[in-house]
C-alpha cells in the first residue's frame, strides 16, 4: 500500500523497516474507538464549516459501513497499513474518494492516537471495575456464610490470635474496594479529550474542541496541546492500579495455595479449578491460583516497561510512544482474565471450618487474652505478659495447652487466676469480645459486609 506521506520521499520504505514500524497488528483492536472518534471529528468539521454537510454525511456513512464490515468479518486487517488510523482512513478514501481525504483536516495521528487510547481504556476500565464488583459480591457472600467460623490469625505466618474466616477474607474485600476507587479516580482524571491538539501546536482552523469532546463523552479538553499529545500519565496510573489489583490477587492466591496444602487443609478448591499431575496420581494442584500469582509479574513488567519508555522522551510525540499499547493491552487482558478466573474459583471453593478450628486450638493463640485477664484484675500488662509467657513455656514443657492447665497450676504463677479464666480464654470468647471497630467480633463483621455492599455486584 502506498504511504500517505509519500510526497517528500524519493524511495519507498525498506520492507523490514516497514514491518518494524507497523503497529496495525496490535493497535487494530482500537478500530471502534478510531471510527467513533473520526465520526465526531467529521461532525465538528462540518459544524464549523471546514467541510461541507454532504462530505460529512459521506464520511460518517463510509465509516459506519467500515465498522459494520469489520464487525461482521468482511473486512480484515491484512492490509499493510502503518497503523489502525492509516488503515481506516485509507479504506475510507478507497470507498468514498475525495471526501475521505478531508477527514484528517485539523488533526494529526498524534492527537488521534491519544484520543483512541483514552476511549479504549475508559471502556476497558469500566469492565474491570464491573469484574471487581462481582468479586467483592462473592467475597461478601462467603464472609456471610462464615461469620463465626474461627481460624488462627497469623503474623509472621505464626499463629497469633483467633479471628473468623469472614474477618480474614473481608480484608481482601477492602483491598478490592480501594482498587475500584483507584481506577475510578484515574478515569476521572483521564476523562478529558486531547483531540484538536493536532501534531503538537494546535491548528489555524476554527475548530471546536469542546463540541468534539462532549460528543465523545469527555468531561472537558486537555488545555495544553503539547501535553495533549505527549501525556501518557493515564496509562501509567491505570497500569499502577492494575499492578496493585494483581498484587492483591496474588496475596490471596498465595494464601489459597497454602490453605489447600495438606499441612493446612483450610479450604479445598473445586475439581473444576484444579489440575492433576502427569506422574503423581494423588496430586490436586492449585494451578489457577499459581498462574494468577505468576501473571502478577508480567503486569508489573508492563508498568516498568512504559515508565522506562517515557522517562527520557523530549516533548512532544516520539515514536517510542507506540510502545505504550502492547504494555497496556497486555495488562488489561491479564487483569481481566485473572479476575474472571479467580472469582468463580473462590465461589466454588469448599471452606473447611473444622480444620481451621483445630488449628486455632493449637499454638496458644489465646495467650494475649490470658494476659488481659489478669491485667483487668490490676496486674500491669507488661508483668501479665511475662507471667503468661512463663505459663506458655510451662505448657510446652508439659505438653499441654492453656485450656487444660489446672487452676492450681495457674495460681502457682499468680494468685489472681480463678476458675472463670477458662471462659475468658475460650476461642469464641476471644473472638466475640473483640468488639472494637474493625475487629473480629460479629458486629464489626456485619458492618464490614454492609460497607462492601456499595461496591458489590451479585
Ligand atoms: N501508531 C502510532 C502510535 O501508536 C500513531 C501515531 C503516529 N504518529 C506519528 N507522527 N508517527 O503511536
Amino acid at each position: 500500500m502506498e504511504k500517505m506521506w509519500t510526497g517528500r520521499f524519493a524511495k519507498a520504505l525498506d520492507k523490514k523497516a516497514d514491518d518494524f514500524n507497523s503497529s496495525l497488528h496490535f493497535d487494530c483492536r482500537m478500530f471502534k474507538e478510531d471510527i467513533t472518534g473520526s465520526i465526531a471529528h467529521a461532525e465538528m468539521l462540518a459544524r464549523q464549516g471546514i467541510i461541507s454537510e454532504g462530505e460529512k454525511e459521506q464520511i460518517a456513512d463510509g465509516l459506519s459501513a467500515i465498522l459494520e464490515d469489520i464487525l461482521s468479518g468482511k473486512l480484515d486487517f491484512s492490509a499493510d497499513a502503518e497503523d489502525i488510523h492509516m488503515f481506516i482512513e485509507a479504506e475510507l478514501t478507497k470507498r468514498i474518494g475525495d471526501a475521505g481525504k478531508k477527514l484528517h483536516t485539523a488533526r494529526s495521528r498524534n492527537d488521534q492516537v491519544a484520543l483512541d487510547i483514552r476511549l479504549y481504556l475508559k471502556s476497558e476500565t469500566r469492565q474491570i471495575i464491573s469484574n471487581l464488583k462481582k468479586l467483592i459480591g462473592t467475597i461478601s457472600d462467603i464472609a456471610s456464610e462464615h461469620k463465626s467460623d474461627i481460624m488462627p490469625g497469623y503474623t509472621h505466618l505464626q499463629r497469633a490470635q483467633p479471628i473468623t474466616f469472614a474477618h480474614h477474607i473481608l480484608a481482601y474485600g477492602m483491598m478490592f474496594s480501594r482498587d475500584i476507587e483507584r481506577l475510578e479516580d484515574a478515569v476521572r482524571r483521564m476523562n478529558i479529550s486531547p483531540i484538536g491538539s493536532c501534531a503538537l501546536a494546535g491548528t489555524t482552523y476554527p475548530t471546536d474542541r469542546e463540541f468534539e469532546a462532549e460528543k465523545l463523552g469527555f468531561d472537558g479538553i486537555t488545555l495544553n496541546s503539547i501535553d495533549g499529545v505527549s501525556d501518557r500519565d493515564f496509562c501509567l496510573e491505570l497500569l499502577s492500579g492494575f499492578s496493585i489489583i494483581m498484587m492483591h490477587l496474588s496475596r490471596f492466591c498465595e494464601e489459597i495455595i497454602l490453605w489447600s496444602s495438606w499441612e493446612f487443609k483450610f479450604v479445598e478448591l473445586d475439581d473444576s479449578f484444579t489440575t492433576g499431575s502427569s506422574i503423581m496420581p494423588q496430586k490436586k494442584n492449585s494451578d489457577m491460583a499459581e498462574l494468577i500469582r505468576g501473571k502478577t509479574g508480567r503486569v508489573y513488567g508492563d508498568l516498568m516497561a512504559l515508565l522506562t519508555t517515557l522517562k527520557g522522551l523530549p516533548l512532544a510525540y516520539n515514536k517510542d510512544m507506540q510502545e505504550d499499547k502492547e504494555a497496556i493491552f497486555d495488562a488489561v487482558d491479564t487483569v481481566k482474565m485473572c479476575i474472571s478466573v479467580f472469582t468463580p474459583m473462590i465461589a466454588t471453593m469448599k471452606v473447611l471450618p473444622d480444620n481451621m478450628l483445630a488449628a486455632a486450638k493449637k499454638g496458644f493463640i489465646n495467650a494475649t487474652d490470658l494476659a488481659d485477664y489478669i491485667t483487668k484484675k490490676g496486674v500491669p500488662f507488661r508483668e501479665a505478659y511475662k507471667t503468661v509467657g512463663e505459663i506458655v513455656a510451662y505448657c510446652i514443657e508439659h505438653n499441654t495447652v492453656l485450656e487444660d492447665l489446672p487452676v492450681s497450676v495457674y495460681k502457682s504463677f499468680n494468685d489472681l487466676f480463678e476458675d472463670d479464666l477458662y471462659e475468658e480464654i475460650s476461642l469464641s470468647t476471644c473472638v466475640n469480645k473483640r468488639t472494637s471497630a474493625g475487629g473480629t467480633g460479629i458486629k464489626s463483621i456485619e458492618k464490614q459486609i454492609d460497607f462492601l455492599t456499595k461496591y458489590a455486584d451479585k
